[in-house]
């Protein structure tokens, strides 16, 4: 995005100070569907809805900040990733983006799969139904609680981080008289963000055991020694909000040249190749997100013609989406508490949450959008940086953005997009109550995650 002119003259300055913010939209009513949950629209009296519900009948009856989520629009999303892989491919959400018992189920009924990369998600996704034989258990360090744990429950497969893990898991279940299910989880030497991938040496990170030096290959060699382990598979994971599908064009290859040096090297074929998460949402309306039938028909193509020149027969593929199927399923509704001009330089709308709530923008520079949602307004556009209530000047939640300059304490604001990575990596800062997510449906709306009390926060605090 580029930096450029207020074409109403600029508010608080003649000249805009640096950020990454595009013109303001011709009209700040109009809702982008790019960026907002399927059933938003702003009703005639001004005031948006999400599936059928005034936003300001929601605040009053659920409070805020809330999370709102579109029950309808997640499952169309999970769905429609479903239906693009087929039967002869697995979708596997992935529950760090955001879990709940309702989530699992809405998982369940719509046929996929879950991801889950700690004890308390496994316990989360077993309460809730989730036939363990469709779970997948990640992470770089589970303890051996948790790992025995998942293979009693009978996990679907463990995705192995680490030489000591290979060990590890074969150990235990053997002891538990079982054998394993497991994928050896690589690093290709790609790292993808947004639309531009890097293929150079990303094997410095925590997570996989990197092709380069043949550490893959011999922990292959270590895992088809133990009988406590099936190895079923490889997998690998590139990055995060991706939309350029060249990364896992180089991921695919060469994973599929361990497969072929498995086969060389061991005469076993291993029938399963998991390509990860990442794909990329529209958290403004620059980003074009990719859909699940062109992602599924890339990535398919891609794996077919890598096994064909390798002479592999082609494994089961299978994917991880979690920002994709949850992302843009929910927003964040806050109230706006105060509004601060600074002269010279942007107007400072602070709101009733912050980075307790949304943590991304602090953390990666993210970018989002917002909208005034309880009223319309025919208002000039005014350059604003939404802020929350913590006590840290990073405490950004949309970082440059555009909003009526008539907005006043009392409004309600709400970013779009926020269904990933927030309620799940909320927190307590300054002691914050983290916020309900509440789903609506069909004219209904329902708590499946309740907000936070002061008693919630004072029974863990026992000294
Ligand atoms: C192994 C693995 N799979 C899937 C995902 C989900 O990524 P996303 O939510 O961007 O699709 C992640 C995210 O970190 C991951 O590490």
């Amino acid at each position: 995005m580029s930096r450029s002119a207020h074409p109403a003259g600029p508010r608080h300055a003649d000249v805009l100070p640096e950020g990454h913010y595009a013109a303001p939209p011709a009209d700040l009513n109009v809702l982008d569907p790019k960026v907002w949950a399927r059933t938003v629209a702003r009703g005639e009296d001004g005031v948006v809805t999400v599936a059928g519900l005034p936003v300001t009948r929601l605040a009053e009856e659920f409070g805020t900040p809330a999370y709102i989520l579109d029950e309808a629009d997640f499952r169309a999303r999970a769905r429609a990733w479903r239906t693009a892989f087929g039967d002869d491919a697995d979708v596997f959400y992935a529950g760090k983006a955001f879990l709940s018992r309702a989530v699992v189920r809405w998982l369940a009924e719509e046929g996929l799969n879950l991801d889950v990369c700690s004890g308390g998600e496994l316990a989360t996704a077993l309460s809730a139904g989730m036939p363990a034989d469709r779970i997948a258990f990640h992470g770089n360090n589970k303890s051996a609680a948790e790992i025995e744990r998942a293979v009693r429950a009978g996990v679907g497969r463990i995705v192995l981080d680490s030489f000591q893990e290979i060990v590890r898991v074969a150990h235990i279940a053997q002891s538990l008289g079982k054998r394993q299910r497991v994928q050896i989880r690589v690093t290709v030497g790609v790292e993808a963000h947004t639309h531009e991938f890097i293929a150079t040496a990303h094997e410095d990170q925590k997570f996989g055991i990197p092709l380069a030096g043949g550490q893959a290959a011999e922990a292959v060699r270590r895992a088809l020694r133990l009988d406590g382990i099936e190895l079923i598979g490889i997998h690998s994971h590139i990055g995060s909000q991706i939309f350029d599908m060249s990364g896992f064009e180089v991921a695919a290859h060469r994973v599929v040249g361990l497969l072929k040096d498995i086969r060389d090297e061991h005469g076993v074929e291993l029938p399963e190749i998991d390509l990860g998460g990442g794909l990329g949402i529209a958290y403004t309306s620059d980003d074009d997100p990719r859909e699940p039938q062109e992602i599924a028909k890339a990535l398919t193509e891609i794996v077919t013609r890598e096994c064909r020149a390798a002479r592999l027969q082609t494994p089961r593929i299978s994917v991880e989406p979690g920002r994709a199927i949850v992302g843009p399923t929910a927003f964040t509704l806050y109230e706006v508490g105060t509004v601060k001009p600074l002269d010279g330089l942007r107007t400072y709308v602070s709101v009733d949450g912050g980075m307790s709530d949304n943590i991304r923008t602090a953390l990666y520079d993210a970018e989002y959008s917002v909208a005034l949602v309880s009223r319309a307004s025919e208002a000039e556009p005014m350059l604003v940086r939404v802020v929350g209530k913590h006590c840290e000047s990073g405490d950004i939640v949309v970082k440059d953005a555009f909003l009526p300059a008539d907005l006043a304490p009392g409004d309600l604001i709400a970013v779009p997009a926020t269904g990933a990575y927030c309620r799940s990596m909320a927190s307590n800062y300054n002691h914050a109550l983290r916020p309900p997510v509440v789903a609506v449906e069909g004219g209904e709306a329902r708590v499946i995650v309740r907000r936070e009390t002061e008693e919630d926060l004072l029974r863990l605090d026992v000294g």
